[in-house]
């Protein structure tokens, strides 16, 4: 465990880990605790998701990893050259991330994938650890307007001084990094064609132009 890492058994929010002992009777070969994030601490980039799916990363205990949105993150950082090997949805798998952290605004799975605002709450020292442990980081990239919210609330800014839209690059002058966001990589948001995989491209290559 690290400080940016909560600990196996973390009791910070009373329904999470409700279900998460739900869950290790249920599951008991998954991993079934909080994700540890995925990548170099001295990586220049921080992409943030939600929180780990249930037989995605709660499984696998590798953010995105066995999760539908990790079929359209993964593929589309390595196409930028942010990450190489193969992904092959395990932990195990040799995929590597270059220049990129993965991590999530909440550690543990969620029931229905939803989480509240006091678990975001919960959760936020570890996402504040997680960007200070990182000296070289330049660009924080948020799936989602939960995530972006939760970048914000880490950071001590108010929600409406840096508003949510996709693609949209905010310049965060005090801390000198630079806030990108993209609708998340969810399989909800594909289908429905509120992300396409060009769309989600368009993202990491700014982010690459932007390094
Ligand atoms: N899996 C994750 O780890 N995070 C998300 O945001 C979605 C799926």
């Amino acid at each position: 465990m690290s400080f940016c890492n909560p600990s196996k058994n973390c009791l910070k929010c009373q329904r999470l880990v409700d279900f998460r002992t739900e869950n290790r009777k249920k599951f008991p070969s998954y991993y079934n605790g909080p994700v540890e994030s995925f990548g170099d601490l001295n990586a220049e980039v921080l992409i943030v998701g939600l929180a780990p799916g249930l037989n995605g990363a709660n499984q696998t205990n590798r953010p995105f990893t066995n999760d539908y949105a990790g079929d359209v993150l993964y593929p589309g950082l390595k196409k930028f050259g942010f990450a190489k090997g193969e992904y092959k949805k395990r932990k195990d798998d040799g995929f590597e991330l270059l220049n990129v952290r993965v991590t999530n605004a909440v550690r543990c799975v969620p029931p229905q994938n939803k989480v509240t605002g006091e678990e975001i709450k919960n959760c936020r020292a570890f996402l504040i650890e997680e960007i200070k442990s990182m000296p070289h980081l330049k660009i924080i990239l948020t799936l989602g307007a939960v995530a972006h919210n939760a970048v914000l609330g880490a950071l001590g800014y108010k929600l409406s001084t840096f508003k949510f839209a996709h693609g949209a690059v905010h310049y965060l002058k005090n801390e000198n990094l630079i806030l990108i966001n993209s609708y998340h990589t969810s399989r909800y948001n594909i289908n429905t064609g509120v992300l396409t995989f060009e769309m989600f491209d368009d993202v990491i290559k700014k982010t690459k132009d932007l390094l």
